[in-house]
């Protein structure tokens, strides 16, 4: 019985190791799959924490030209107040929208008028497939095109992310201060 038992245990660490990356407990299997590819999670909208909106000003003109609003899956903003960043299988989703600039009453005002696509990272470089350079810095990195939710056109971090994002390197590669809700 021992014996079978060592064998068992030595088969399932010579596998293990061999074995593809694996969407780990934590992590939102509709957002990484078997081979670590990364995807826009199904209904974040109603299950992710929403942590906050950027308006990106018109280069002509007044109002703001693209709005973006950022998710978090469940349980990242509390577990950012506790250690100070987000822990490994965090998803974080940005929806980039087109905007309609026009005048109400309260003033000039701009509201996301079509979804152009998401942007989608998830920490935890252990997740990450061998030789992909989707995935640095602690995350995954990629980019949807609003038709296509399940497949990337991002094909390297360095050049699709990575000098956009280098303001951002000491607090985690992440523009976490424009967040209120992950103050405390
Ligand atoms: C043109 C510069 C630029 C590029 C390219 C870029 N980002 Fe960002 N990203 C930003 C800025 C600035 C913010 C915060 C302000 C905003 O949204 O305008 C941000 C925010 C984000 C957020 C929300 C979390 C946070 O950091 O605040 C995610 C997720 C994200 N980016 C992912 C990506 C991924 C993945 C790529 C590459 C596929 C990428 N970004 C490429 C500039 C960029």
């Amino acid at each position: 019985m021992k014996l079978v038992r060592l064998f068992l245990i030595a088969a399932a660490m010579a596998f293990g190791s061999s074995l593809p990356a694996v969407a780990a407990p934590g992590v939102d299997p509709s957002a990484l799959d078997k081979s670590g590819n990364i995807m826009v999670p199904d209904n974040y909208r109603s299950t992710y924490e929403y942590l906050g909106t950027w308006a990106v000003a018109a280069t002509e003109g007044q109002g703001s030209k693209e709005m973006h609003t950022v998710y978090a899956s469940k349980g990242a903003t509390k577990a950012f107040q506790t250690i100070g960043h987000f822990p490994d299988g965090t998803v974080l989703v940005k929806e980039v929208f087109d905007t309609t600039t026009g005048s109400m009453t309260t003033g000039t005002v701009s509201h996301p008028a079509k979804l152009k696509g998401w942007f989608v990272m998830v920490r935890g470089e252990k997740y990450a497939p061998k030789d992909s350079k989707l995935w640095a810095n602690g995350w995954g990195w990629s980019w949807f095109d609003a038709d296509k939710p399940k497949k990337t056109t991002s094909t390297d971090f360095k050049t699709d992310c990575m000098s956009c994002h280098v303001p951002a390197k000491d607090t985690d590669w992440i523009y976490s201060d424009g967040y209120q809700t992950l103050k405390k």
